[in-house]
């Protein structure tokens, strides 16, 4: 089970426990962080911490997403990982950051380590994002990471773009980008 995640020169990766609810709860109660991601906002600190309890990725699948924290400040800065999706039967790669954080390369760090760690460490074949058309900044973040546009799909009742990344070690696939 890999509650570590993925370092990178400045970000260390690992699973949430209740000493940052706090954080998380300011993460996702905040409007401009929820506006894309089609998840309700969260109403209070309970909540938050409830939903760091409650959290089962690691035990079931062996990861999931991760708080990312700041090397150099020790602070939680937001969230990046991997989820299993049992619907869709794939792994999708995930983000959010604190809006103090953004336009600094922050998620396409967390996001490259992220997808780094699934191919080599966790040997998956392929891992997905889907972002809403209009979140320019999360297109942006995925196509620095070399994920490929498969075109619009509907997940969840809302049309999202699916990326796509294969992995390059894998005997016979091939990516593109
Ligand atoms: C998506 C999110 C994580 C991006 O974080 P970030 O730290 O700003 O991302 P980065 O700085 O690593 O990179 C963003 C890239 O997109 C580009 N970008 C940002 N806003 C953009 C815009 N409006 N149009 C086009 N490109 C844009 C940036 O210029 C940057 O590329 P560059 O380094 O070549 O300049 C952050 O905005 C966030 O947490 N949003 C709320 C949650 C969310 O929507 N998560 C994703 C759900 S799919």
């Amino acid at each position: 089970m890999y509650r570590e995640g993925p370092q990178t020169p400045r970000l260390t990766h690992r699973a949430f426990d209740l000493g940052d609810a706090e954080a998380f709860f300011r993460l996702n109660s905040d409007p401009e962080v929820m506006k894309f991601t089609g998840e309700p906002l969260l109403s209070s600190l309970k909540q938050a911490a409830e939903a760091i309890e409650c959290y089962t990725d690691f035990e079931r699948y062996g990861f999931g997403r991760w708080a990312c924290v700041q090397k150099q400040s020790g602070k939680v800065i937001g969230f990046c990982g991997l989820k299993y999706l049992p619907d869709l039967h794939e792994v999708d790669v995930g983000y959010r950051l604190k809006p103090e954080f953004w336009g600094r390369g922050f998620a396409t760090e967390a996001c490259a380590a992220c997808l780094d760690f699934g191919f080599r460490i966790l040997q998956l074949n392929q891992i997905i994002a889907m972002v809403m058309p209009a979140n320019a900044s999360s297109i942006g973040v995925v196509r620095k990471c070399g994920m490929r546009c498969e075109g619009e799909v509907f997940y969840e009742g809302i049309p999202v773009l699916r990326f796509v990344k294969t992995n390059a070690s894998v005997s016979g696939s091939v990516d593109p980008v």
